[in-house]
Protein backbone atom coordinates (compact mmCIF):
# COMPACT_ATOMS: atom_id res chain seq x y z
CA UNK A 1 0.00 0.00 0.00
CA UNK A 2 0.76 3.83 -0.51
CA UNK A 3 2.51 5.98 1.97
CA UNK A 4 -0.45 8.00 3.49
CA UNK A 5 2.25 10.71 4.29
CA UNK A 6 3.98 11.26 0.69
CA UNK A 7 2.08 8.24 -1.21
CA UNK A 8 0.74 10.72 -3.89
CA UNK A 9 2.97 10.32 -6.64
CA UNK A 10 3.65 6.83 -6.23
CA UNK A 11 2.19 3.93 -8.03
CA UNK A 12 3.26 1.28 -5.71
CA UNK A 13 4.70 0.63 -2.33
CA UNK A 14 8.13 0.04 -1.13
CA UNK A 15 10.20 -3.09 -1.04
CA UNK A 16 10.00 -4.73 1.88
CA UNK A 17 13.78 -4.04 2.59
CA UNK A 18 13.22 -0.36 1.53
CA UNK A 19 10.80 -0.05 4.53
CA UNK A 20 13.47 -1.49 6.65
CA UNK A 21 16.25 0.34 5.38
CA UNK A 22 14.16 3.91 5.69
CA UNK A 23 12.43 3.41 9.24
CA UNK A 24 13.47 4.93 12.14
CA UNK A 25 10.53 4.76 14.27
CA UNK A 26 12.92 1.52 16.36
CA UNK A 27 14.85 4.19 17.91
CA UNK A 28 13.56 7.26 17.44
CA UNK A 29 10.31 7.11 19.19
CA UNK A 30 12.37 7.79 22.37
CA UNK A 31 11.90 11.41 20.30
CA UNK A 32 8.06 11.57 21.14
CA UNK A 33 7.78 14.04 24.15
CA UNK A 34 9.68 16.03 21.63
CA UNK A 35 8.06 15.49 19.15
CA UNK A 36 4.30 16.29 20.54
CA UNK A 37 5.75 19.47 22.60
CA UNK A 38 6.95 20.78 19.06
CA UNK A 39 3.79 19.80 17.21
CA UNK A 40 1.89 22.09 19.92
CA UNK A 41 3.84 24.89 19.73
CA UNK A 42 3.76 25.07 15.58
CA UNK A 43 0.18 24.32 16.09
CA UNK A 44 -1.13 27.04 18.41
CA UNK A 45 1.35 29.35 16.22
CA UNK A 46 -0.06 28.58 13.10
CA UNK A 47 -3.51 29.74 15.08
CA UNK A 48 -2.24 32.20 16.65
CA UNK A 49 -0.83 33.82 13.11
CA UNK A 50 -4.27 32.86 11.57
CA UNK A 51 -2.83 30.27 9.13
CA UNK A 52 -5.46 27.77 11.31
CA UNK A 53 -8.38 28.11 12.99
CA UNK A 54 -8.04 28.57 16.40
CA UNK A 55 -10.89 25.34 16.55
CA UNK A 56 -8.63 23.23 14.83
CA UNK A 57 -5.72 24.18 16.51
CA UNK A 58 -7.84 23.29 19.60
CA UNK A 59 -8.56 20.32 18.32
CA UNK A 60 -4.83 19.21 17.13
CA UNK A 61 -3.83 20.11 20.86
CA UNK A 62 -6.41 17.85 22.33
CA UNK A 63 -5.56 14.68 20.25
CA UNK A 64 -1.92 15.56 20.84
CA UNK A 65 -2.17 15.41 24.42
CA UNK A 66 -4.27 11.71 23.88
CA UNK A 67 -1.77 10.58 21.79
CA UNK A 68 1.12 11.13 24.47
CA UNK A 69 -0.93 9.66 27.16
CA UNK A 70 -1.60 6.54 25.08
CA UNK A 71 2.56 6.30 24.08
CA UNK A 72 3.03 7.14 27.70
CA UNK A 73 1.30 4.52 29.07
CA UNK A 74 2.32 1.82 26.40
CA UNK A 75 -1.19 1.74 24.63
CA UNK A 76 0.30 3.30 21.11
CA UNK A 77 0.66 1.04 18.41
CA UNK A 78 3.74 1.98 16.16
CA UNK A 79 4.43 1.63 13.00
CA UNK A 80 7.29 0.52 10.85
CA UNK A 81 5.89 1.21 7.61
CA UNK A 82 4.37 4.94 9.14
CA UNK A 83 8.77 5.14 9.16
CA UNK A 84 9.27 7.42 12.29
CA UNK A 85 7.94 9.08 14.91
CA UNK A 86 6.79 12.14 13.60
CA UNK A 87 4.67 9.95 10.51
CA UNK A 88 3.20 8.02 13.97
CA UNK A 89 2.14 10.82 15.88
CA UNK A 90 0.33 12.31 12.96
CA UNK A 91 -1.11 9.45 11.90
CA UNK A 92 -2.74 8.72 15.15
CA UNK A 93 -3.57 12.25 15.15
CA UNK A 94 -5.76 11.94 12.28
CA UNK A 95 -7.29 9.07 13.41
CA UNK A 96 -8.29 10.50 16.29
CA UNK A 97 -9.54 13.94 15.56
CA UNK A 98 -10.10 13.32 11.43
CA UNK A 99 -9.70 16.28 9.02
CA UNK A 100 -7.65 19.03 11.40
CA UNK A 101 -4.69 16.57 11.94
CA UNK A 102 -3.94 16.93 8.12
CA UNK A 103 -3.38 21.17 8.69
CA UNK A 104 -0.91 20.34 11.75
CA UNK A 105 1.87 19.90 9.06
CA UNK A 106 1.23 23.49 7.25
CA UNK A 107 4.05 25.63 7.04
CA UNK A 108 6.67 22.84 8.43
CA UNK A 109 8.58 19.75 6.85
CA UNK A 110 9.97 17.06 8.56
CA UNK A 111 13.12 17.97 8.22
CA UNK A 112 13.03 21.26 10.81
CA UNK A 113 10.48 18.83 12.83
CA UNK A 114 13.22 16.49 12.99
CA UNK A 115 15.96 19.03 13.64
CA UNK A 116 13.50 20.43 16.69
CA UNK A 117 13.02 17.34 18.11
CA UNK A 118 16.41 16.27 18.71
CA UNK A 119 17.94 19.50 19.82
CA UNK A 120 15.50 19.18 22.44
CA UNK A 121 16.50 15.68 23.56
CA UNK A 122 20.05 16.54 23.42
CA UNK A 123 19.56 19.82 25.13
CA UNK A 124 17.82 17.81 28.10
CA UNK A 125 21.24 15.34 27.85
CA UNK A 126 23.11 18.72 28.11
CA UNK A 127 21.34 19.44 31.25
CA UNK A 128 21.39 16.05 32.92
CA UNK A 129 25.19 15.49 32.32
CA UNK A 130 25.44 18.50 34.05
CA UNK A 131 23.94 17.48 37.06
CA UNK A 132 25.58 14.16 37.29
CA UNK A 133 28.80 15.73 37.16
CA UNK A 134 27.99 18.14 39.87
CA UNK A 135 26.97 15.48 42.10
CA UNK A 136 30.30 12.98 41.09
CA UNK A 137 32.71 16.87 41.77
CA UNK A 138 30.37 16.60 45.25
CA UNK A 139 31.62 13.05 46.03
CA UNK A 140 35.21 14.15 45.40
CA UNK A 141 35.08 16.85 47.00
CA UNK A 142 33.90 14.72 50.34
CA UNK A 143 36.65 12.18 49.69
CA UNK A 144 39.20 15.70 49.80
CA UNK A 145 37.72 16.96 52.32
CA UNK A 146 37.82 13.52 54.86
CA UNK A 147 41.67 13.21 53.72
CA UNK A 148 43.45 16.67 53.08
CA UNK A 149 46.35 16.34 54.67
CA UNK A 150 46.75 12.08 54.10
CA UNK A 151 49.81 11.57 52.48
CA UNK A 152 49.91 8.95 49.30
CA UNK A 153 52.73 8.78 46.57
CA UNK A 154 52.23 11.10 43.77
CA UNK A 155 53.60 9.21 40.13
CA UNK A 156 55.05 10.28 37.50
CA UNK A 157 55.48 7.01 34.22
CA UNK A 158 53.50 5.42 37.25
CA UNK A 159 56.59 5.44 39.19
CA UNK A 160 57.16 6.68 42.50
CA UNK A 161 57.98 10.83 42.20
CA UNK A 162 56.92 12.92 44.70
CA UNK A 163 54.69 12.69 48.00
CA UNK A 164 51.18 14.35 47.46
CA UNK A 165 47.86 14.45 49.68
CA UNK A 166 45.17 12.30 49.08
CA UNK A 167 42.58 15.27 48.98
CA UNK A 168 45.13 16.93 46.55
CA UNK A 169 44.54 13.91 43.81
CA UNK A 170 40.94 13.57 44.54
CA UNK A 171 40.40 17.70 43.94
CA UNK A 172 42.51 17.02 40.24
CA UNK A 173 39.65 15.13 39.03
CA UNK A 174 37.06 17.90 40.26
CA UNK A 175 39.18 20.17 37.60
CA UNK A 176 38.75 18.03 35.17
CA UNK A 177 35.03 17.19 35.69
CA UNK A 178 34.19 20.94 36.36
CA UNK A 179 35.91 21.53 32.80
CA UNK A 180 33.28 19.09 31.80
CA UNK A 181 30.65 20.80 32.90
CA UNK A 182 31.71 23.78 31.57
CA UNK A 183 31.56 22.23 28.38
CA UNK A 184 28.29 20.72 28.34
CA UNK A 185 27.37 24.54 29.23
CA UNK A 186 29.29 26.26 26.30
CA UNK A 187 27.46 23.42 24.08
CA UNK A 188 23.89 23.94 25.44
CA UNK A 189 24.21 27.90 24.93
CA UNK A 190 25.05 27.40 21.56
CA UNK A 191 22.68 24.54 20.09
CA UNK A 192 19.92 26.71 22.10
CA UNK A 193 18.62 27.77 18.66
CA UNK A 194 15.25 26.84 16.91
CA UNK A 195 15.11 25.08 13.84
CA UNK A 196 11.64 25.11 13.45
CA UNK A 197 10.00 26.96 10.84
CA UNK A 198 12.88 26.27 8.32
CA UNK A 199 10.25 24.03 6.62
CA UNK A 200 12.08 21.81 4.17
CA UNK A 201 15.19 23.75 3.34
CA UNK A 202 14.15 27.27 2.11
CA UNK A 203 11.94 28.92 4.44
CA UNK A 204 8.04 29.28 3.94
CA UNK A 205 5.29 31.52 2.03
CA UNK A 206 3.08 31.53 5.04
CA UNK A 207 3.43 34.22 7.53
CA UNK A 208 4.57 31.80 10.16
CA UNK A 209 5.87 33.69 13.96
CA UNK A 210 9.55 31.71 14.24
CA UNK A 211 10.13 33.75 17.39
CA UNK A 212 6.78 32.38 19.21
CA UNK A 213 7.82 28.42 17.89
CA UNK A 214 10.83 29.42 19.58
CA UNK A 215 10.07 30.78 22.75
CA UNK A 216 7.58 28.07 23.84
CA UNK A 217 10.48 25.56 23.41
CA UNK A 218 12.60 27.59 25.73
CA UNK A 219 14.97 28.41 23.17
CA UNK A 220 16.93 31.67 22.78
CA UNK A 221 15.68 32.43 19.18
CA UNK A 222 15.07 31.00 15.91
CA UNK A 223 18.00 29.88 14.05
CA UNK A 224 19.12 32.35 11.55
CA UNK A 225 19.36 30.51 8.15
CA UNK A 226 17.10 27.84 7.05
CA UNK A 227 19.78 25.78 4.38
CA UNK A 228 21.64 25.64 8.27
CA UNK A 229 18.70 24.88 10.67
CA UNK A 230 18.07 21.75 8.38
CA UNK A 231 21.30 20.68 7.75
CA UNK A 232 23.20 21.29 11.01
CA UNK A 233 24.19 18.41 13.53
CA UNK A 234 26.98 20.41 15.48
CA UNK A 235 24.83 20.20 18.66
CA UNK A 236 24.60 16.79 18.49
CA UNK A 237 28.76 16.60 17.74
CA UNK A 238 29.44 19.08 20.37
CA UNK A 239 27.33 16.88 23.01
CA UNK A 240 29.84 14.16 21.63
CA UNK A 241 32.22 15.92 22.34
CA UNK A 242 31.92 16.65 25.79
CA UNK A 243 30.94 13.58 26.28
CA UNK A 244 33.53 11.56 25.06
CA UNK A 245 36.33 14.27 27.13
CA UNK A 246 33.98 13.28 30.23
CA UNK A 247 34.10 9.84 29.95
CA UNK A 248 38.03 9.72 29.31
CA UNK A 249 38.18 11.33 32.33
CA UNK A 250 35.85 8.76 33.90
CA UNK A 251 38.18 6.20 32.50
CA UNK A 252 41.44 7.64 33.74
CA UNK A 253 40.09 7.46 37.03
CA UNK A 254 38.56 4.34 36.34
CA UNK A 255 41.54 2.43 35.63
CA UNK A 256 43.46 4.66 39.01
CA UNK A 257 40.34 2.88 40.47
CA UNK A 258 41.36 -0.78 39.70
CA UNK A 259 45.31 -0.38 40.63
CA UNK A 260 44.45 1.29 43.46
CA UNK A 261 42.40 -1.85 44.32
CA UNK A 262 44.47 -4.11 43.85
CA UNK A 263 45.72 -6.26 46.87
CA UNK A 264 49.53 -5.01 45.15
CA UNK A 265 48.42 -1.23 46.10
CA UNK A 266 45.53 -1.21 48.64
CA UNK A 267 45.03 2.60 48.25
CA UNK A 268 41.51 1.97 48.74
CA UNK A 269 38.65 -0.70 49.18
CA UNK A 270 35.59 -0.28 46.78
CA UNK A 271 32.05 -1.09 48.62
CA UNK A 272 30.40 -4.36 48.47
CA UNK A 273 28.03 -2.22 46.54
CA UNK A 274 30.02 -1.51 43.69
CA UNK A 275 32.58 -4.77 43.34
CA UNK A 276 31.56 -8.03 41.60
CA UNK A 277 32.74 -11.69 43.40
CA UNK A 278 34.81 -14.54 41.30
CA UNK A 279 32.45 -17.74 40.31
CA UNK A 280 35.74 -19.74 40.86
CA UNK A 281 37.82 -17.51 43.36
CA UNK A 282 36.23 -17.57 46.56
CA UNK A 283 38.56 -14.95 47.54
CA UNK A 284 38.13 -12.27 44.61
CA UNK A 285 36.76 -8.63 44.94
CA UNK A 286 36.74 -7.66 41.02
CA UNK A 287 35.93 -3.65 40.39
CA UNK A 288 34.08 -4.60 37.63
CA UNK A 289 32.13 -0.83 37.55
CA UNK A 290 35.46 0.67 37.54
CA UNK A 291 36.77 -1.75 34.63
CA UNK A 292 33.67 -0.97 32.39
CA UNK A 293 33.54 2.89 32.83
CA UNK A 294 36.88 2.55 31.44
CA UNK A 295 35.05 0.57 28.66
CA UNK A 296 32.56 2.82 27.80
CA UNK A 297 34.68 5.41 26.71
CA UNK A 298 35.14 3.09 23.42
CA UNK A 299 31.25 3.46 22.60
CA UNK A 300 31.21 7.09 23.37
CA UNK A 301 34.22 7.75 21.38
CA UNK A 302 32.81 5.57 18.60
CA UNK A 303 29.66 7.65 18.76
CA UNK A 304 31.68 10.86 18.12
CA UNK A 305 33.43 9.20 14.90
CA UNK A 306 30.86 7.76 13.92
CA UNK A 307 28.34 10.90 13.47
CA UNK A 308 31.65 13.03 12.67
CA UNK A 309 31.80 10.60 9.32
CA UNK A 310 28.40 10.58 8.73
CA UNK A 311 28.10 14.42 8.27
CA UNK A 312 31.49 14.65 6.92
CA UNK A 313 30.26 14.63 2.99
CA UNK A 314 26.94 15.54 2.62
CA UNK A 315 25.72 18.86 0.92
CA UNK A 316 23.02 21.16 1.93
CA UNK A 317 21.09 20.74 2.95
CA UNK A 318 18.96 17.74 4.71
CA UNK A 319 19.73 13.95 3.29
CA UNK A 320 18.65 11.14 4.64
CA UNK A 321 21.88 9.88 6.34
CA UNK A 322 21.50 12.24 8.92
CA UNK A 323 18.70 10.03 10.20
CA UNK A 324 22.07 7.94 11.77
CA UNK A 325 22.50 10.89 13.88
CA UNK A 326 19.97 9.36 16.55
CA UNK A 327 21.69 6.01 17.86
CA UNK A 328 24.90 6.94 17.70
CA UNK A 329 23.65 9.92 20.23
CA UNK A 330 21.00 8.10 22.31
CA UNK A 331 23.77 5.02 22.70
CA UNK A 332 26.38 7.51 23.84
CA UNK A 333 23.99 9.78 26.22
CA UNK A 334 22.70 6.38 28.43
CA UNK A 335 26.16 5.23 28.87
CA UNK A 336 27.42 8.59 29.81
CA UNK A 337 24.45 8.38 32.26
CA UNK A 338 24.97 5.01 33.29
CA UNK A 339 29.03 5.50 33.63
CA UNK A 340 28.98 8.93 35.85
CA UNK A 341 25.80 7.55 38.23
CA UNK A 342 28.68 4.47 38.60
CA UNK A 343 31.36 6.49 39.54
CA UNK A 344 29.78 8.67 41.91
CA UNK A 345 28.37 5.50 43.54
CA UNK A 346 32.16 4.01 43.76
CA UNK A 347 33.35 7.39 44.95
CA UNK A 348 30.95 8.08 48.02
CA UNK A 349 31.11 4.62 49.35
CA UNK A 350 35.03 4.20 48.54
CA UNK A 351 37.81 4.05 51.90
CA UNK A 352 40.93 5.21 51.07
CA UNK A 353 43.11 3.12 53.68
CA UNK A 354 45.42 6.13 55.24
CA UNK A 355 48.00 3.98 56.68
CA UNK A 356 48.91 1.97 52.96
CA UNK A 357 48.47 5.35 51.08
CA UNK A 358 51.32 7.12 53.70
CA UNK A 359 53.02 3.31 53.48
CA UNK A 360 54.08 3.64 49.79
CA UNK A 361 54.43 7.41 49.91
CA UNK A 362 57.45 7.27 52.04
CA UNK A 363 58.57 4.26 49.80
CA UNK A 364 60.80 4.73 46.61
CA UNK A 365 62.72 7.74 47.79
CA UNK A 366 59.48 10.31 47.44
CA UNK A 367 61.36 12.75 48.78
CA UNK A 368 64.82 12.77 47.14
CA UNK A 369 63.46 16.19 45.74
CA UNK A 370 63.42 17.21 48.94
CA UNK A 371 66.70 16.37 49.99
CA UNK A 372 67.82 18.19 46.84
CA UNK A 373 66.06 21.41 47.38
CA UNK A 374 67.87 21.27 50.85
CA UNK A 375 71.54 21.03 49.79
CA UNK A 376 70.73 24.27 47.48
CA UNK A 377 68.14 26.44 50.17
CA UNK A 378 71.00 25.60 53.03
CA UNK A 379 74.33 25.43 51.69
CA UNK A 380 74.09 27.38 48.47
CA UNK A 381 75.02 24.41 45.83
CA UNK A 382 73.53 25.06 41.99
CA UNK A 383 70.43 23.14 41.65
CA UNK A 384 72.42 20.41 39.09
CA UNK A 385 75.15 19.72 41.48
CA UNK A 386 72.64 19.41 44.26
CA UNK A 387 70.51 16.62 41.42
CA UNK A 388 74.07 14.42 41.42
CA UNK A 389 74.70 14.46 45.13
CA UNK A 390 71.43 13.32 46.05
CA UNK A 391 71.27 11.00 43.12
CA UNK A 392 74.71 9.41 44.35
CA UNK A 393 72.98 8.89 48.26
CA UNK A 394 69.57 6.87 46.26
CA UNK A 395 72.21 4.88 44.74
CA UNK A 396 73.83 3.93 48.25
CA UNK A 397 70.36 3.67 50.16
CA UNK A 398 69.57 1.15 47.41
CA UNK A 399 72.46 -0.76 47.65
CA UNK A 400 72.07 -0.66 51.16
CA UNK A 401 68.28 -1.53 51.10
CA UNK A 402 67.20 1.44 53.04
CA UNK A 403 65.43 3.95 52.42
CA UNK A 404 67.17 7.83 52.39
CA UNK A 405 66.30 9.02 56.17
CA UNK A 406 67.85 5.64 57.31
CA UNK A 407 71.26 6.89 55.61
CA UNK A 408 73.67 7.87 58.78
CA UNK A 409 75.16 11.64 58.77
CA UNK A 410 78.27 9.86 58.40
CA UNK A 411 76.84 8.46 54.33
CA UNK A 412 75.23 11.83 54.20
CA UNK A 413 78.42 13.69 54.26
CA UNK A 414 80.63 11.05 52.53
CA UNK A 415 78.34 12.37 49.36
CA UNK A 416 78.95 15.99 50.43
CA UNK A 417 80.89 17.20 53.42
CA UNK A 418 78.58 19.87 54.50
CA UNK A 419 75.45 18.53 55.42
CA UNK A 420 74.21 18.75 59.02
CA UNK A 421 71.78 16.41 60.66
CA UNK A 422 69.48 19.49 59.92
CA UNK A 423 69.16 17.69 56.59
CA UNK A 424 66.27 14.83 57.98
CA UNK A 425 63.84 17.01 58.80
CA UNK A 426 63.31 17.49 55.51
CA UNK A 427 63.25 13.52 54.12
CA UNK A 428 59.71 13.02 55.92
CA UNK A 429 56.57 12.96 53.65
CA UNK A 430 54.38 14.88 56.03
CA UNK A 431 56.91 17.73 55.86
CA UNK A 432 57.66 17.61 51.78
CA UNK A 433 53.73 17.86 51.32
CA UNK A 434 53.22 21.12 53.95
CA UNK A 435 55.90 22.16 52.02
CA UNK A 436 54.30 22.65 49.12
CA UNK A 437 52.86 25.82 49.50
CA UNK A 438 52.77 27.29 45.91
CA UNK A 439 49.19 28.28 44.89
CA UNK A 440 47.67 24.83 43.67
CA UNK A 441 50.32 22.98 45.25
CA UNK A 442 49.46 19.99 47.30
CA UNK A 443 50.02 21.38 50.90
CA UNK A 444 46.98 20.58 53.18
CA UNK A 445 46.35 24.20 53.32
CA UNK A 446 46.05 24.96 49.54
CA UNK A 447 44.22 22.08 49.57
CA UNK A 448 41.71 23.38 52.30
CA UNK A 449 41.74 26.50 50.58
CA UNK A 450 40.54 24.84 47.36
CA UNK A 451 38.03 22.60 48.94
CA UNK A 452 36.30 25.65 50.55
CA UNK A 453 36.10 27.54 47.12
CA UNK A 454 34.59 23.88 45.36
CA UNK A 455 32.21 23.77 48.17
CA UNK A 456 31.15 27.41 47.13
CA UNK A 457 31.34 26.68 43.31
CA UNK A 458 29.07 23.75 43.60
CA UNK A 459 26.53 25.10 45.94
N1 LIG B 1 13.29 10.14 10.22
C1 LIG B 1 13.94 11.25 9.59
C2 LIG B 1 15.25 11.55 10.32
O1 LIG B 1 15.41 11.09 11.40
C3 LIG B 1 13.04 12.43 9.64
C4 LIG B 1 13.31 13.42 8.55
C5 LIG B 1 12.90 12.87 7.28
N2 LIG B 1 12.94 13.85 6.25
C6 LIG B 1 12.88 13.50 4.99
N3 LIG B 1 12.94 14.44 4.11
N4 LIG B 1 12.81 12.26 4.62
O2 LIG B 1 16.12 12.20 9.82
Amino acid sequence: TQNAMWGGRFAAGPDAIMEAINASIGFDRRLFAQDIEGSRAHAAMLAATGIISDKDAEAIREGLLTVLSEIETGKFAFSTALEDIHMNVEARLKELIGEPAGRLHTARSRNDQVATDFRLWVRERCDEAVGQLSALCMALVGQAEAGAEWVMPGFTHLQTAQPVTWGHHMLAYVEMFARDIGRFRDARARMNECPLGAAALAGTSFPIDRHMTADALGFDRPMANSLDAVSDRDFALEFLAAASITAMHLSRFAEELVIWSSAQFRFVALSDRFSTGSSIMPQKKNPDAAELIRAKIGRIFGANVALMTVMKGLPLAYSKDMQEDKEQVFDAADNLTLALAAMEGMVRDMTANRDNLECAAASGFSTATDLADWLVRALGLPFREAHHVTGSLVGLAEKKGCDLPDLGLADMQAAHPDITDEVYSVLGVHNSVASRQSYGGTAPDQVRARIAEWKERLG
